[in-house]
């Protein structure tokens, strides 16, 4: 069964098991709202028992190495959920492990789980069997850091595996999606896919996109205050009003894996096709899938 359609049978029926022997451990070394409380809420919701930990509280504060940690927290725990300021430190983390290791995101590097969430929402909110071929092209626009955005890496590789994908990347110039990750989406859909700062986000979403993925710029992840202050000069090209939401597809929806900052004006909340805290709520039912898939 798909991960999506085990998240859609969690949510209507519950978990098909609940499992009180086992243990996760939370290891959180970035700050982190969603991505932190949905597991630990998934982990009850599963019965298992959950150990949390953040490096100002572990001995990474005493100079200990992730590889470890990593070690030390695979002898009491039978799946670890890590989130790491380090691009590769959940490779690095699985490497060294016996017990499973999901990457709940690794510097500018990747979200996984996040992805896994963001497919399931577009599947709900659109009706839209992924794997199908018979459908029109999905025309998805992602817009703000795409650099440093571990979501949008994570989601638009995910996106790549599925046929008839076309992407619409906007974003400061200093901030474009990185040429691995664009190459390697052009491989998997054997054909030119992404356009790439070729249009205003106005004429993106004028009856063009069907999914609007919306992210913050991430301060700090840059070098110096003058740059960041340097590239927010310009936010409004990369902001989200109700007006634009009026040249929108009726069916049209837009995601944002949150924190939100400026960049969707509070207003745009009451739209229906606001789809950002019901994605949230998804975040719940497919990280309850994934850790029964851990489990089972
Ligand atoms: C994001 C993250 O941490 O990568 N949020 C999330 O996990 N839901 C996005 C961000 O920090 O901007």
């Amino acid at each position: 069964m798909s991960l999506v359609r085990e998240a859609e049978e969690i949510r209507e029926n519950g978990p098909r098991q609940r499992f009180p022997d086992k243990t996760v451990v939370h290891l959180f070394y970035e700050p982190s709202t969603r991505t932190s409380c949905s597991f630990q809420a998934a982990s009850h919701r599963l019965g298992c028992n959950v150990i949390s930990l953040n490096d100002k509280a572990s001995s990474a504060e005493k100079g200990e190495s992730l590889e470890d940690t990593i070690r030390t927290v695979a002898c009491y725990g039978d799946a670890i959920v890590l989130r790491h300021p380090d691009k590769g430190s959940a490779a690095r983390a699985a490497s060294v492990s016996r017990v499973p290791v999901l990457n709940a995101g690794d510097g500018n590097g990747e979200h996984p789980t996040q992805a896994l969430l963001d497919i399931y929402t577009i599947h709900r909110e659109l009706r839209v069997d992924l794997p199908s071929f018979d459908r029109d092209y999905l025309n998805i626009t992602f817009v703000g850091d795409l650099k440093n955005s571990r979501t949008i890496h994570s989601l638009i590789l995910m996106l790549s595996q599925f046929p008839k994908m076309n992407f619409v990347c906007i974003s400061p110039p200093s901030l474009e999606l990185p040429d691995d990750i664009v190459n390697q989406v052009q491989i998997m859909q054997n054909r030119e896919c992404i356009s790439m700062n070729a249009m205003r986000l106005r004429d993106a979403i004028c009856f063009y996109s069907d999914v609007l993925y919306m992210t913050r710029i991430q301060k700090e992840r840059f070098e110096s205050v003058e740059e960041y202050d340097a590239t927010m000069a310009h936010i409004d090209r990369y902001t989200l009003t109700p007006e634009l939401m009026t040249l929108a597809k009726q069916k049209m929806i837009v995601m944002h894996p949150l924190p939100r900052l400026k960049e969707i004006s509070v207003e745009v909340d009451a739209d229906p096709r606001a789809a950002y805290f019901r994605q949230v709520e998804n975040g719940l039912y497919m990280r309850m899938a994934i850790l029964q898939r851990c489990f089972t």
